[in-house]
């Protein structure tokens, strides 16, 4: 089996957990910003596109080199076997990017590896005319950063954080893999409580389900790769039935999500239905102020309002501090909050076990952590 050289791209700050698990999946890793680099075959391309929960997208790595000419750009791109990965009818876009770079105009460079590719597929299969690009797709990439050229295939399609359940939303949802990243953050496993208190449209809730009951997190959707003509439909076939066997879609998890809203409730209970959760996950109308906790060593995880909107920042300093009172009644329970207010300590009344600088978008933002005593 051909190996390829892959690369996991993630959100800055969470390459450690994206390497975790890669390599819980069986592979060697290195990273650098928002990159983890991994190799292996077909099974690999699909396997980690299935798996990786925190992850954006699984890329191929098809060439690597310096130019700081549109020439040097062009021959070098001509010089990667292209046929190997692209049939006579295969459509391929491409996308650009360039930074602190010689070669910095985005569009010439991309219409540059565009032509430099017609050129090579050309004379690959022996054609004088146009190329139709009728066949399958393949979004290619550019990318220049310090004159050091990398070009990529796109194998997920659309991003992976589209799991294929959130059929409603909120005002300000959590990406899906940043809501699993502050979910394996926790440690959660399923013999202990968790409940997000502002849940939302129930994304941390319905990935520590998927996270609990080891469902894949690509289960209900398709990738791009899989219309491939190289990429075996038996790699796919094989990676769907493990997913199955190892699903354990009967263990019973005590998960909660809770919002003072009851539309998003409503819109949570539709997204874990759409998820395949319905009955697993207890939704609840609730303040969080008047919450009740039960069981002991739980997880508490959640992104309240940041008060970034006007008049909004008194609201969430004030549901700060009220949480911090809250929870001085459940000691063995552990909080973790994503939140943008830089005094969430002094409001929560409590310096945090422990913080960890995470970007909500472009938002930076803290994982303020308060580990619980455990009973
Ligand atoms: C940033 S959003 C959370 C988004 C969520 N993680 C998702 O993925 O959709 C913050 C949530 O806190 C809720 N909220 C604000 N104040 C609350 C309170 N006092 N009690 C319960 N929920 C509250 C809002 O209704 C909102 O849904």
């Amino acid at each position: 089996m051909e190996k390829f050289k892959l690369v996991a791209t993630t959100a800055m700050g969470l390459e450690s957990i994206v390497a975790d698990e890669v390599k819980a999946l069986g592979f060697k890793t290195t990273s650098d910003n928002g990159k983890v680099y991994f190799e292996g075959d077909t099974a690999a391309i699909a396997k980690t596109n299935m798996w990786l929960r925190v992850a954006d997208r699984v890329r191929i790595i098809v060439g690597e080199f310096h130019a700081d000419t549109f020439d040097d750009l062009f021959e070098q791109t001509k010089a990667i076997r292209w046929e190997q990965f692209l049939s006579v009818d295969a459509a391929f876009p491409v996308a650009g990017k360039s930074v602190k770079s010689i070669l910095y105009s985005v569009p010439d460079c991309q219409a540059i590896v565009k032509k430099a590719i017609v050129e090579r597929l050309k004379i690959a299969y022996n054609r004088t005319g146009f190329l139709d690009e009728t066949g399958p797709l393949y979004k290619l990439e550019v990318s220049i950063l310090k004159d050091k050229v990398t070009l990529t295939i796109d194998s997920s399609g659309v991003g992976l954080h589209k799991r294929g359940y959130r059929v409603g939303q909120g005002d300000a949802p959590l990406k899906e893999t940043m809501a699993a990243a502050l979910v394996k953050l926790t440690r959660w496993n399923p013999d202990r409580p968790f409940i997000d208190p502002v849940c939302g449209s129930g994304t941390i809730a319905i990935e520590a389900a998927m996270i609990g009951q080891n469902i894949a997190p690509g289960t209900n959707r398709d990738f791009l790769s899989e219309q491939w003509p190289w990429m075996e439909t038996s790699v796919w076939e094989q990676v769907r039935e493990e997913v199955e066997d190892v699903a354990k879609r009967d263990l019973i998890l005590d998960i909660t999500g809770s919002d003072y809203d009851p539309e998003l409730i409503r819109i949570a209970q539709g997204n874990a239905a759409q998820a395949g959760f319905t009955g697993l996950i207890n939704w609840q109308v609730q303040d969080l102020r008047d919450l009740t906790l039960n069981g002991s060593n739980g997880v508490m995880v959640g992104n309240p309002p940041y008060g970034e909107r006007l008049g909004e920042l008194e609201d969430a300093e004030q549901l700060t501090q009220d949480l911090g009172q809250l929870m001085k009644k459940y000691p063995s329970w552990s909080v973790y909050m994503l939140s943008s207010l830089e005094n969430f300590e002094e409001m929560y009344g409590k310096k945090a076990t422990k913080k960890r600088k995470l970007f909500n978008g472009f938002i930076r933002t803290d994982l303020y952590q308060y580990w619980g005593k455990r009973k």
